[in-house]
């Protein structure tokens, strides 16, 4: 038997509204105990949590991890490192890998290599054969290989007819079409957000309503399907409006926002000296938006229209950023400071600190109904959940400095922005898996 007790720490699990000072105490993997003064187990690991917040450990949606096929950007194994020193101990690897997650053994081959990896990770599967928008996947085969969503994120399901099958099929089989909302035919090969700033610079801008007519589009099939759309990285205000609508009338109706959407503008892209114009590490899919866009998806997050904050982690050679903006790949990588961003959100009093922890544990875990048969519990400290939480300080001011990231992704327009809060430790499935305290 091994057994860990976090002691002293302030306990905040969303699921139950629970926000005390309490012990938990692990065992075998699993939370055994959760209380006060609980007595520790001879021969238990005693872990300090006095002064720190011990959360459920993060759950994320949205996770590139570029294997197979691209691991000069990430593998399994280094994005697996980068997401427990983000708090992150569940997330969801996206397929657009090369070649695509499209096939049950490709699935399969995922869930064999993340064996070892620092983090659960659980795969979303292709809803198009080479993610080429032309022919389905067999969507039942990637659900009972291990897919816990189907996605052809980096692009929408473009065409119409095939999304309107997609949805249909998903009615039956009952995992979320996680969508990528971007129209191409009005994005219009758009490098960034449409209006002053892409004006300014000289740069094809992608409108607003590239998003919106998406998530129209979708939240008909849903409407008409009964499947279940769930709303990728959404950013701009109108498409907040209609999840909203949308949610409101009962339908099944899911979004994430990432933490660079709800944090930079687009004058990001502008740079921020001399020396800086036209920063590719502020190229991203779905561009950075305006202000007013910003603070629609805080709001949208705080009122729970959203239900989860997902990274959309993209990591990238420096090759790939250090060219000339149109050449350069969409993408921020974005695990290891996503506490820093939502925690300076809490900060600044646009957030409650149980909304923003809600957010990143038991928000994603129901809206995609992940904590299923081994996953009960998932997203929560309850007794018999899996033994995954993360200790979290408030109050400590950070620079960003991607160079010591575990991710091979040093992509990141926040690089030297100073974000408040840090992630002090990681225990995954009963495993120390981050201790920042050391360094
Ligand atoms: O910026 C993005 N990068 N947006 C996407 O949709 C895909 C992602 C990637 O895979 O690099």
């Amino acid at each position: 038997m091994t057994s860990i007790l976090v002691y002293g720490g302030r306990v905040i699990d969303p699921s139950s509204g629970l926000d005390d000072r309490l012990d938990v105490l692990i065992v075998d993997g699993r939370i055994a105990e959760v209380g006060a003064d609980v007595s520790s187990p001879h021969g238990a690991r005693r872990v300090a949590a006095s002064g720190l917040i011990v959360s459920p450990g993060f759950v994320d949606l949205h996770t590139h991890l570029r294997e197979p096929g691209q691991e000069h950007k990430e593998t399994i194994e280094s994005g697996g490192r980068a997401a427990a020193r983000g708090g992150f101990t569940t997330i969801c690897a996206m397929p657009n890998t090369e070649p695509a997650m499209d096939t049950a053994a490709i699935i399969d081959g995922i869930l064999q290599r993340a064996e070892d990896a620092d983090c659960r990770v659980l795969p979303i599967g292709a809803v198009s054969k080479g993610r080429k928008g032309q022919e389905l996947t067999e969507l039942d085969a990637l659900r009972a290989a291990g897919a816990v969503a189907v996605s052809d994120d980096g692009d929408a399901v473009a065409d119409n007819s095939l999304a309107r099958q997609a949805f249909e099929y998903l009615s039956d089989i009952g995992i979320p079409l996680a969508e990528h909302c971007e129209d191409p035919a009005i994005a219009q090969g758009g490098v960034m957000h449409d209006g002053a700033v892409s004006a300014r610079l000289g740069l094809r801008g992608q409108p607003a309503a590239a998003e919106l007519s998406i998530v129209q589009r979708d939240i008909a099939l849903a409407e008409a399907s009964g499947a279940q759309f769930h709303a990728c990285h959404i950013s701009t205000e109108p498409s907040l409006h209609a999840i909203a609508d949308a949610r409101a009338r009962g339908l099944h109706v899911t979004a994430e926002v990432t933490p660079h959407h709800l944090w930079l503008t687009h004058d990001v892209v502008a740079g921020s000296s001399e020396d800086l114009r036209y920063d590719t590490n502020a190229k991203v899919n779905p561009p950075l938006r305006t202000e007013a866009d910003v603070q629609a998806c805080i709001d949208a997050l705080a009122a729970g229209v959203v239900d989860a904050v997902a990274t959309d982690h993209a990591p990238h050679a420096t090759v790939d950023k250090q060219c000339e903006f149109d050449a350069a790949a969409f993408g921020i990588s974005g695990l290891e400071s996503a506490w820093g961003v939502v925690n300076s959100l809490v900060e600044a009093g646009r957030l409650s600190l149980a909304d923003a922890i809600e957010r990143l544990t038991i928000g994603p875990v129901r809206a995609w109904n992940l904590d299923q048969g081994e996953l009960r519990g998932l997203g929560t400290l309850q007794v018999g959940a899996p033994a995954d939480l993360t200790l979290l300080s408030t109050d400590a001011a950070t620079r960003v400095e991607p160079e010591s990231w575990a991710s091979m992704g040093k992509n990141t327009p926040l690089a030297g922005h100073t974000l408040t809060g840090v992630v002090a430790l990681t225990i995954s499935q009963g495993r120390f898996v981050w201790d920042g305290r050391e360094q």
